[in-house]
């Protein structure tokens, strides 16, 4: 891999955990696909709004959003609303609540809770957490085969009503990619959807934009129609050119409890012996 780029600090840990795999010649999608489940399974980024940890909806029970969509053949795979605590990701097709369990099922994937209400959240979540709609999101990029694969996955907005879609797994909403370059989103899902960000940042790139500018005309345009929505948005194109913006001012990690004036991102190159935690512009 040449690079990686993953939404909110609280993906570092699990970045700098996979560099043996991102130098190996495991596929952009492989390497998305192990991180993220890394994440999805560990109880710990429940508050980052991500995984088996996370917070379940207005009748008690988590429905998991997630996608994931490779750039070099448009190949997208996504579930929506599923409940139960699975470790899926199809490339081919979107499925929505009993429907993608009884999917993963069929196909050998085990669930821990098989019928929503017996999904039980770990722990009670607060007001505050109401706000929150922190998505992880993961770029993988491979010069060499120009390959470039990009994968969302959260809980949702917490106490969201059974069956609420957010952005996050819809196809050029919360995230997109094709042989130019690949972008995901992070934020209220109900209002980014209407923009369709990761479609249109990847168009940019396409005309020759490179990332960083295209994320900041994206949510620029964002902001002047809905200066109160909570997005950050990353993207890479395949020369290996990486980029990020966001509306967020001020944030703290969920799991090390530090501040951040903006939006945190996570970003890890062939060349680094580390991840590194950049902030993102902001607009205005
Ligand atoms: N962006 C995640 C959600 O709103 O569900």
């Amino acid at each position: 891999m040449d690079l990686i780029i993953g939404t909110w600090s609280f993906c570092f840990d699990a970045i700098r955990q996979k560099e043996e795999l991102y130098r190996s010649e495991t596929s952009c999608l492989d390497a998305v696909e192990n991180t993220i489940n890394q994440i999805e399974g560990d109880e710990r980024y429940g508050p980052c709004i991500v995984g088996r940890g996370g917070p379940p909806n207005s009748a008690g029970y988590r429905e998991y959003d997630a996608a994931i969509m490779d750039g070099r053949t448009l190949k997208f795979g996504a579930v929506t609303a599923l409940s139960g605590d699975y470790n899926l990701a199809d490339h081919h097709k979107m499925l929505t609540g009993e429907g993608a369990g009884q999917f993963a099922l069929e196909n050998g994937f085990r669930a821990e809770c098989e019928t929503p209400h017996q999904s039980k959240p770990v722990r009670n979540f607060g007001e505050n957490d109401s706000k929150s709609h922190d998505t992880l999101g993961l770029i993988a990029l491979r010069q060499k085969g120009s390959e470039i694969a990009v994968g969302v996955s959260t809980s949702g907005a917490p106490g969201k009503h059974p069956g609420r879609v957010g952005d996050s797994a819809l196809p050029g909403g919360g995230l997109y990619a094709n042989a130019h370059g690949a972008a995901c989103c992070s934020g209220d899902g109900d209002e980014i959807l209407k923009f369709c960000p990761s479609f249109h940042i990847v168009h940019l790139i396409s005309q020759g934009m490179v990332p960083e500018e295209a994320c900041k005309e994206v949510v620029q345009k964002i902001y002047n129609q809905n200066n109160q929505l909570e997005i950050a948005l990353i993207a890479a194109d395949i020369k290996g050119n990486y980029g990020a913006c966001s509306t967020v001012r001020s944030w703290n990690d969920p799991l090390t409890q530090k501040h951040y004036e903006g939006f945190p991102y996570v970003l890890w190159t062939k060349d680094m012996t580390c991840p590194e935690i950049q902030l993102a512009p902001t607009v205005s």
